[in-house]
């Protein structure tokens, strides 16, 4: 990097900053900052967008980090950078998640132009998916890709486990509408239709009304009785496609990190191939039903994703906060 002068430095930065914030959060909070310092970019974890009862330890909110941490690697590297991190540089700041410098110059291969070409255009899909079963050569690439990120991800093949799983999805969800702060604090991240908030699930994201997947995964509620949401996708089935769990061996912050930057390069290149996400992790939002998953399903790895692969259409717009909101740039004294 040290051929380019800095307004190009800063200018590769700033472009970073601007593919980070289009990564997954949960329940699209955003729950993250960014601080351009010299040649540094800072991540920074936002706990006022940290989801108190969801979310107490930070869990989600880290792995969202993870994925946004994911997009500025990817994009600093088509920018033609090597990329210098730190995940969790000052063990007395824990809000900083990590650091990012660009290293020395180097031609991006394809399949970084590929990952990144699917940054802004990746969706989460909330139904069942069409017939069309994920190649399990593709759902081996996948792993792979979850692999180099220090995670694991598994395909649930075995159709009694497929089934554990969503009824522990159902309990939780169950478990979740039943109690009133737990709905009021997911709520508060439900945009009503026609909002022009740029956080938060919009109504357009999610089917007014689509038929349960077999067996049922249920949906986070986000509708909550109101005639929300979009019109449902007619191509789509009840399968559930691929069911897979994402774990690290761990379960300390820097786990968390690893997971957010393994979903995103999963989901990225699953996107490349035309292949949707859903997520249901309520489960794991509730100790005792996530360590049972770990335990009798996942050989005692910490499940940190639970998701569904398939093939579907999602042209929902995505919905993100203004890079000004989310950056602060110091300008050398
Ligand atoms: C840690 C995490 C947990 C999530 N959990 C769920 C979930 O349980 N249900 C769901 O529909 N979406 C879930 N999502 C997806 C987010 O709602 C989604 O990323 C966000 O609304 C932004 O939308 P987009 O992914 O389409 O850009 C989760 C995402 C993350 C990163």
């Amino acid at each position: 990097m040290n051929t380019r002068t800095a307004e190009e430095i800063a200018s590769v930065l700033h472009r970073a900053v601007q593919a980070a914030v289009w990564a997954p959060s949960v329940h699209n909070t955003q729950p993250w900052s960014f601080v351009i310092d010299g040649d540094e970019i800072a991540l920074r974890a936002d706990s006022a967008r940290k989801l108190r009862l969801g979310d107490a330890t930070g869990r989600e909110l880290s792995i969202s980090c993870g994925a946004a941490l994911m997009n500025v690697r990817l994009a600093l590297r088509v920018l033609g950078c090597e990329t210098q991190v730190r995940v969790l540089p000052d063990p007395d700041r824990p809000a900083l998640l990590a650091t990012v410098r660009p290293g020395a110059p180097l031609a991006p291969d394809e399949h970084i132009r590929l990952l990144h070409a699917e940054i802004e255009r990746r969706r989460t899909h909330r139904a069942g998916f069409t017939a069309l079963p994920v190649p399990d050569r593709l759902v081996e690439t996948l792993a792979a890709q979850a692999a180099t990120e220090g995670a694991r991800l598994t395909p649930i093949r075995s159709e009694a486990a497929v089934r554990v799983i969503a009824g522990l999805t159902c309990a939780a969800q169950d478990v979740q509408s039943q109690d009133r702060l737990f709905t009021l604090e997911m709520i508060r991240w439900a945009q009503p239709p026609g909002s022009t908030h740029r956080e938060g699930v919009p109504a357009q994201g999610y089917p007014r009304e689509s038929e349960p997947t077999q067996p049922d995964f249920a949906q986070r509620d986000y509708a909550h009785g109101r005639p929300w949401g979009s019109d449902a996708d007619q191509s789509v089935s009840t399968s559930p496609g691929t069911v897979t769990v994402l774990t690290t061996p761990g379960d300390a912050p820097e786990d968390w990190i690893a997971a957010g930057q393994a979903l995103q390069r999963v989901l990225l290149h699953a996107s490349a191939y035309d292949v949707s996400a859903a997520f249901h992790t309520q489960a794991l939002e509730m100790f005792h039903l996530r360590e049972f998953m770990r335990q009798e399903l996942l050989s005692g790895e910490y499940p940190q994703m639970v998701m569904r692969l398939g093939f579907a259409v999602d042209e929902s717009e995505g919905v993100r906060r203004p890079v000004t909101e989310v950056l602060e740039e110091r300008r050398p004294h």
